[in-house]
């Protein structure tokens, strides 16, 4: 759908939308579309997907996982869940503001709230909610949030349920971001601003540059949140995220990351000062109301942040897939982001990226695609995710595949599928 006929369809009456979008969806099943698939097998590189129209299945390579050290299915982290669900069982039964907090809880938001140089965390059920958390416990309709005009749907959406009052600001334009703090400031006083800001765009995997956005925010006193949900376990020396990797530890007010990519689990946390914290343990009802995470999972996070610290090789070889595959990529003819985490943007003519993507599927790769309201409209592209696990051959035939379908739309690639050659 365009953005034309988006904004058409939220415009009609109740009813209508709901059986157009009803038609709309049985169109995309119809067609094999995201939404028409149910995967089979454990998520790594290699799974089955049934069509839910026609009941087909596809063998595909997968390269739109954000599993990206291949830790949901290591088998020191599954025996540590084994163990974890014979001591404590699969439920905590209350939310951590009531019955539902233990120890192994504690001591995991302990070990998370270092890797940002932090005094203390909170652990919560998704990143999604961890969003909704911050801007729902920090913030009331009095304060201002400045976000990245990239933010995550879960921002967009704490923004609107929370009333705070919000301008979007694009990070890699400072000199209109300065300007816009001055505007709010004379508008509006000594009120409190707060700054929102990912690290790793999540929907291009380029690094953000934080040093200057993080001093003009200290020097305007502006309660800086960072969104690292595809920077933990992939960047930094110790793969703690955008911060290490920038020699930043410490420098946002707070940081938000989820254990459901690199670290192959479920759940997130929410970093930064003791106060801040013990707040948002008081007043965010994302946190209160809801059941603390199942130990297993606890399990999970612990042993993938053993494995982060044991298996340095894996984020190695995760940066080097990225490195071989943008470069043949690249070298084919196509158009690729700049990117130096476990993504890599390819970008299509307008109006392509949807189709092309399906004859990928279709063909046996796995690719996600972001298109149009996800991103803006001339802007929509094909997202290639890596994995540690992805040998040579895997990317020979992900690069050989993308090159035929491109053939196939009348796209001038000079491919070769011997990756190998070119890089
Ligand atoms: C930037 C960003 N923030 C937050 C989230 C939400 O994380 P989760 O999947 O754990 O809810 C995502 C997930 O796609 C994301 O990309």
């Amino acid at each position: 759908m365009d953005a034309h006929s988006f904004i058409e369809f939220l415009n009609k009456p109740f009813q209508e939308r709901l059986s157009s979008q009803y038609v709309f969806y049985q169109e995309q099943l119809k067609k094999g579309f995201m939404t028409g698939r149910m995967g089979s097998a454990p998520v790594d590189k290699h799974m089955a997907y049934k069509d839910l129209y026609s009941d087909a299945f596809h063998e595909v390579l997968v390269f739109g996982s954000n599993s990206y050290l291949n830790l949901s299915t290591h088998p020191y982290v599954v025996e540590k869940v084994c163990d974890a669900v014979r001591r404590y069982g699969v439920g905590t039964g209350g939310s951590p503001a009531f019955s539902g907090y233990t120890r192994q809880h504690h001591e995991l938001e302990l070990r998370l709230a270092k890797l940002a140089g932090h005094e203390d965390a909170l652990l919560l059920p998704s990143g999604y909610v961890a969003n909704l958390c911050w801007v729902n416990g920090l913030m009331t309709r009095n304060d201002v949030l400045l976000y990245d005009k990239h933010s995550h749907a879960s921002v967009i959406n704490a923004i609107k349920m929370t009333g705070v009052q919000f301008y979007p600001y694009d990070p890699d334009n400072l000199t209109a971001f300065a300007q816009l703090i001055k505007e709010v400031r004379s508008r509006r006083g000594d009120v409190q601003i707060f700054a929102t800001v990912e690290g790793v765009r999540s929907n291009d995997g380029s690094v953000i540059e934080l040093q200057t956005l993080l001093d003009l925010c200290q020097q305007e006193n502006i309660f800086v949140i960072l969104d690292d949900a595809h920077g933990v376990g992939v960047l930094g020396e110790q793969g703690w995220g955008t911060l290490e990797h920038l020699n930043l530890l410490g420098r946002a007010d707070m940081r938000m990351s989820t254990c459901s990519k690199a670290l192959g689990a479920q759940g997130a946390w929410v970093s930064g000062s003791r106060q801040a914290i013990s707040y948002l343990r008081a007043y965010a009802k994302p946190y209160v109301f809801t059941t603390a995470l199942a130990q297993p999972t606890v399990a999970a996070i612990q042993a993938a942040l053993d494995v982060l610290e044991n298996e340095p090789e894996r984020r190695q070889r995760l940066h080097q897939n990225r490195q071989s595959l943008a470069k043949a990529l690249t070298a084919a003819g196509f158009r690729v982001g700049e990117t130096q985490s476990g993504m890599i943007p390819v970008y299509l003519p307008d109006g392509l990226a949807g189709r092309f993507n399906q004859r990928l599927y279709e063909r046996g790769l796995f690719v996600n695609v972001m298109e149009y309201p996800m991103v803006a409209p001339g802007t929509e592209r094909l997202r290639f995710s890596l994995m540690a696990d992805h040998t040579q051959a895997d990317m020979d035939r992900a690069l050989a595949i993308t090159c035929e379908t491109a053939r196939e739309f009348g796209l001038h690639v000079t491919a070769t599928s011997d990756l190998a050659a070119l890089c």
